[in-house]
């Protein structure tokens, strides 16, 4: 009996150490995709909207410059598809642009994708909510014909245009409310939360100072290993009481 759950112990911690190592590498880690770098590290020379980011990035300096261009080199991405984007709405598109390019924690919702342009994407991102309401918000006076903007575009000329049958409609017909938008648009990257960007739970795409979002990486890294933590215990004793149970026989 003794012996056996000392090799469970064994065992046990075995798997439990891959697992915690593997959440250490998942707080700073870049995405395997388009124009990330493999490893993050400090960037000079961040422009603009992605200064932020410039202690710690995923990002390079030019993809930091692009991401505030039209068109730009990155993904030929046509913001002015329904008539031109205004500038209040779009200074959240580059915003999400800088978020998804240079965030180094991105870790926890990470997951394969089967796209030929990239081979990792982020799913269920919970978005702080200030984020994604001043972003519905600025952008409800602008026009669009799509709701997921990842798909289903007429790329013929070489940027993205409405395909037929997709009318130039008032952004709130398409997205009713700032969470089908937060949601839809980047098909399910994001997910809305009531979270505050005080609360500790929450992703921001908009912040001063140190990134904020480690602590909340951590957070749902801990949540997640704790989970498994868990299930290895409770496996582990049932299978030393099994086994006890079988050798008294
Ligand atoms: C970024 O790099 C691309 C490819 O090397 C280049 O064409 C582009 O001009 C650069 N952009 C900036 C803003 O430096
Ligand atoms: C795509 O756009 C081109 C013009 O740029 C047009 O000729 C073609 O019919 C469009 N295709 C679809 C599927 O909308």
């Amino acid at each position: 009996m003794q012996r056996i759950s000392r090799v469970w112990l064994l065992f046990s911690m075995l798997v439990s150490l891959p697992l915690c190592s593997l959440a250490l590498e998942k707080l700073n880690m870049c995405m395997d995709a388009k124009h990330h770098k493999t490893e993050p590290g400090p960037e000079g020379e961040l422009y603009q909207q992605c200064a932020p980011w410039h202690e710690n990035a995923c990002c390079t300096a030019n993809t930091s410059a692009e991401a505030h261009e039209d068109n730009s080199y990155l993904y030929n991405f046509n913001w002015n598809h329904c008539g031109v984007m205004s500038q209040k709405c779009k200074k959240h598109f580059i915003q999400d642009t800088c978020f998804y390019e240079c965030s180094p924690h991105l870790g926890p919702w990470i997951q394969p994708a089967d796209t030929t342009w990239r081979k990792e994407r982020i799913i269920d991102v919970p978005l702080c909510m200030e984020d994604c309401e001043l972003w519905y918000n600025d952008c409800s006076n602008d026009v669009t014909c799509k709701e997921n903007w990842h798909k289903g575009w007429n790329w013929t000329s070489g940027i993205n245009r409405c395909p037929s049958g997709a009318k130039c409609q008032k952004w709130t017909d398409v997205f009713p409310t700032a969470q089908s938008m937060c949601e839809k648009i980047w098909s399910n990257s994001y997910k809305y939360t009531t979270y505050t960007k005080d609360s500790g739970r929450c992703m921001q795409m908009w912040f001063k100072g140190n990134n904020p979002n480690k602590k909340v990486a951590e957070f749902y890294l801990n949540r997640g290993s704790n989970t498994e933590m868990a299930m290895m215990t409770s496996l582990t004793l049932s299978l030393s009481v099994l086994l006890s149970i079988l050798q008294m026989q």
